[in-house]
């Protein structure tokens, strides 16, 4: 299902890019060293462990084990194919690629998120022209002018307007010989129920066209010009639109998210573009759904690890249901959020339009941590009285629960009892018996069991513990022999001309040393190139891990680690001998027979390095 990129396009694209360049787009990177270090986008922490190096051009994160080249970065960031990362790359650094070159067959196969993404835009482009139009567009634009929409904001988001009738789209799409099942897919036509055919999704409607960080439009969102019903009309979930992955403006705030180290998130389309129209492009706007983890952790790689979110909702019940919401969200992501209430009856577009943008800034400047809001909030609503003090603490239970760093919840719990007058411990147990309960329902996974787990198995079986151990030490002078071989392949020769690898125990890792050395002749090969030999996302993962250390290797040390390497796979064997003379003394038959078996493939390994040493 790919299209074809030439083999020298793919290295002219490998050579120009820049994989710290591109990882800066979405991550805040630190220079540290040789390398940079910015907090992983796959998953959430605190401290940066997810490692970019310029020289190989490739990532690894020590947190979570991914790793890669440019090209797998994008694939997994982004959610695309290798055709597509090669593309977007390759439009991004200005290299051509001659789609002539592209056979028919391999043309039809073109990517299906692609032509979804082809599709969007000429029916972004098609309500763009209807918007423009002075006959079919003169009531969107009127439309747009009374909500006080410039004409720099409407061209900067590109708005649109779908006219009035059933089959506008259609058309244009039947007349461009489009096949229809893709527009379908595309959320954009709605087949009809009753009989063949299908009829437009958004009529009527001023358009919003929905943009991912590559200027790719996604989908759409449309809203009425009067009260009917539904006010806003979103695409669908489509292969390329999830809106739990979508923030509306995203593509035109992230610059100003990096810089200014903050992000401001509101409910609704004109919110949003009320708030770029006054200047705070850090602004986006989920779209119609609550905020997800996916949300917090592409907002996270934007704003930094200190940054700060400012959730911006419209009246305070609506503001405490969605706080409370993402509370988890935010504490899962690490991410130090705050809540910006406006009056009841506003919301920021209006708010603004109403008061201005200074008066605005100013309530940013007061806006609470979400947890001291929700008391507040808790107090306010409950009042001080005995029954009103049970209920604060009833609220506040499962937001205090939902804090997994434990100091600060227990901060957050001091300052509770302190604020409604209880007892500290009071308010504790409460919480504690909510954790009895969710744990037994398994809502939450409980971290530390599992080394308590580890724990026990340690002390009743301890024979396979230290087989782990030992295998522990194994595995790391292998480790550590790939390692060399990726990163001083003037190795490589020894590797193969003592037979190293077949001493190996580890099969992933003795896999990837048998690649490296089928190419081991092949002296322009670097690290990022390395990755693509593999198929596997783990054994790319592997090697993004054993190649992004910053070790000084010289030709003396990489020998002596051979040498111990083969040394105590020499005293395994002598131990060997050992045991099976033991075993034959007590007649243990199971255990010799198995012993046995392992020494005739030992005796097998030191045949063939004997014939290799002939040669
Ligand atoms: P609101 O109903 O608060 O509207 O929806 P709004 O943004 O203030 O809209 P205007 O100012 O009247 O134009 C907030 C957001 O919720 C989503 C939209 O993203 C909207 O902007 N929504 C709302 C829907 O997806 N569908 C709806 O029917 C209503
Ligand atoms: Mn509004």
């Amino acid at each position: 299902m790919t299209i074809y990129i030439p083999e020298d396009k793919v290295s002219e694209i490998k050579n120009t890019a820049d994989i710290v360049e591109v990882i800066s787009e979405v991550v805040v990177l630190k220079k540290t060293g040789k390398n940079y270090v910015g907090l992983c986008p796959f998953h959430s922490e605190k401290t940066p462990s997810f490692t970019v190096s310029p020289e190989k051009q490739i990532f690894y994160c020590f947190g979570c084990a991914a790793g890669g080249n440019v090209f797998s970065f994008l694939m997994k960031h982004d959610g695309m194919s290798f055709p597509d990362a090669a593309k977007i790359l390759a439009g991004r650094y200005g290299i051509n690629i001659p789609t002539t070159t592209m056979s028919p067959e391999q043309k039809r196969r073109m990517s299906q998120r692609e032509s979804l993404f082809a599709a969007n835009r000429q029916a972004m482009e098609f309500f763009r022209k209807k918007l423009l139009d002075d006959i079919s567009g003169r009531r969107a634009i009127k439309y747009l002018k009374k909500r006080g929409i410039n004409k720099e904001i409407l061209d900067k988001f590109y708005l649109g307007y779908a006219p009035e009738g059933w089959e506008n789209l259609l058309r244009f799409f039947t007349k461009k010989n489009i096949s229809l099942d893709l527009v379908e897919k595309a959320g954009l036509i709605v087949p009809r129920k009753e009989k063949s055919g299908f009829y437009d999704r958004f009529r009527d409607r001023i358009i919003f066209p929905i943009f991912d960080l590559n200027m790719q439009v996604t989908g759409f969102g449309g809203r009425v010009m009067d009260d009917s019903l539904p006010k806003y009309l979103n695409s669908p979930e489509t292969p390329v639109y999830h809106k739990g992955r979508s923030l509306y403006g995203l593509h035109l705030a992230k610059m100003k998210c990096r810089e200014n180290e903050r992000v401001f998130i509101v409910e609704g389309y004109f919110d949003l573009l009320a708030l770029h129209q006054q200047g705070l492009q850090d602004s986006v706007a989920t779209l119609g759904t609550s905020l997800t983890a996916e949300h917090a952790q592409l907002l996270k790689g934007f704003i930094g690890k200190d940054g700060r979110v400012i959730l911006v909702f419209d009246s305070d019940d609506a503001g405490i249901k969605a706080s409370q919401k993402s509370i988890e969200v935010f504490d899962k992501a690490y991410i130090n959020a705050q809540i910006l209430i406006l009056p009841d009856g506003y919301d920021p577009d209006s708010y603004i339009s109403e008061f201005g943008v200074e008066a605005f800034l100013d309530l940013v400047s007061k806006a609470k941590d979400i947890i001291p809001f929700l008391m507040d909030s808790a107090v306010k609503k409950h009042g001080l009285s005995i029954e009103g003090k049970i209920r604060i603490i009833s609220d506040m239970e499962d937001a205090l629960w939902s804090i997994s760093d434990n100091i600060r919840r227990s901060l957050y719990i001091k300052e509770l009892a302190e604020c409604i007058h209880i007892d500290e411990s009071a308010v504790l147990e409460k919480i504690r018996k909510i954790s009895v309960r969710n744990r037994d329902r398994a809502k939450r996974p409980i971290r530390a069991n599992t080394d308590l787990g580890r724990g026990h198995r340690k002390t009743g079986v301890p024979d396979k513990a230290q087989e782990k151990v030992f295998q522990g030490k194994w595995d790391k002078l292998e480790r550590q022999i790939i390692s060399m071989m990726l990163q001083f392949p003037q190795i490589l020769s020894e590797i193969y001309d003592r037979n190293i690898l077949d001493l190996f125990e580890n099969n992933a890792l003795k896999s990837i040393g048998q690649t490296l050395l089928t190419h081991k002749d092949d002296s322009k090969l670097q690290v990022s190139d390395i990755i693509d030999l593999f198929k596997l996302k783990e054994q790319k993962n592997m090697v993004a891990s054993l190649a992004i250390g910053e070790n000084v290797w010289d030709h003396e040390a990489c020998i002596g680690i051979i040498n111990r390497f083969e040394s105590i796979r020499k005293k395994n064997e002598n131990k060997l001998l050992e045991q099976i003379k033991a075993a034959e003394k007590d007649n243990d038959l199971d255990l010799l027979a198995k012993l046995l078996n392992q020494k005739q493939k030992m005796a097998l390994l030191n045949e063939k390095k004997k014939m290799a040493l002939l040669k």
